[in-house]
């Protein structure tokens, strides 16, 4: 990042140590398994893209594109932009996303792709904000869990910017 102030919060180093571990503890916990590995579009193409090549195991891999109305008025409302492109039905499926915030955004999907059926339905998200939780959702793998701050680079952006700085950076105004 080249303008603004900002102040790293997780270096490339922690990220690529900690996207390693999780990539482990997924490999291990699929082995024998062939996931599908559902990318939420934008913000987790980059960590998806580390996350994918530290799996040692057969992974499929598909995207979606999910949007929240504007925030204010729009309580649970998501909208899919765009959807899997095949069935999950029998499918042992994993989301990976980059940052749970009120949670609303993954509730949202979780429940959408449990009517589909899949065998199993897992969350894997970079990172964690809990304390702006406004339902009940838990990724059951977590890379870092952070204080209410917003956050960018990594994938994740303001206004579609910063996506790609190699670390996480809090923006200070
Ligand atoms: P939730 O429904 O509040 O959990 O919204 C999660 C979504 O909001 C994420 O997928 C991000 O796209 C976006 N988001 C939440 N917090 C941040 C942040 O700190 N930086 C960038 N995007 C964020
Ligand atoms: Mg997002």
């Amino acid at each position: 990042m080249t303008d603004g102030n900002y102040k790293i919060l997780i270096s490339e180093n922690d990220l690529q140590r900690r996207v390693k571990e999780l990539g482990a503890q997924i490999s291990d916990d699929y082995k024998g398994l062939e996931p599908l590995i559902v990318g939420i579009l934008r913000g987790s193409s980059v960590f998806l893209a580390d996350l994918a090549r530290e799996l040692t195991i057969n992974a499929y891999f598909d995207f979606m594109v999910v949007t929240r109305y504007g925030y204010s008025e729009s309580g649970g409302k998501i909208r899919f932009i765009k959807d899997l492109d095949r069935s999950i039905e029998g499918k042992d499926v994993i989301i990976v996303e980059d940052i749970i915030d009120e949670g609303v955004t993954l509730y949202t999907l979780k429940n959408e792709l449990l009517k589909r059926k899949p065998t199993s339905l897992k969350i894997c998200s970079l990172l964690d904000k809990p304390a702006n939780r406004s339902v009940d959702l838990t990724a059951d793998y977590t890379g870092f869990v952070i204080e209410d701050a917003f956050v960018v680079g990594y994938g994740m952006d303001c206004k579609q910017r910063y996506r790609n700085v190699p670390y996480v950076a809090m923006m200070t105004n």
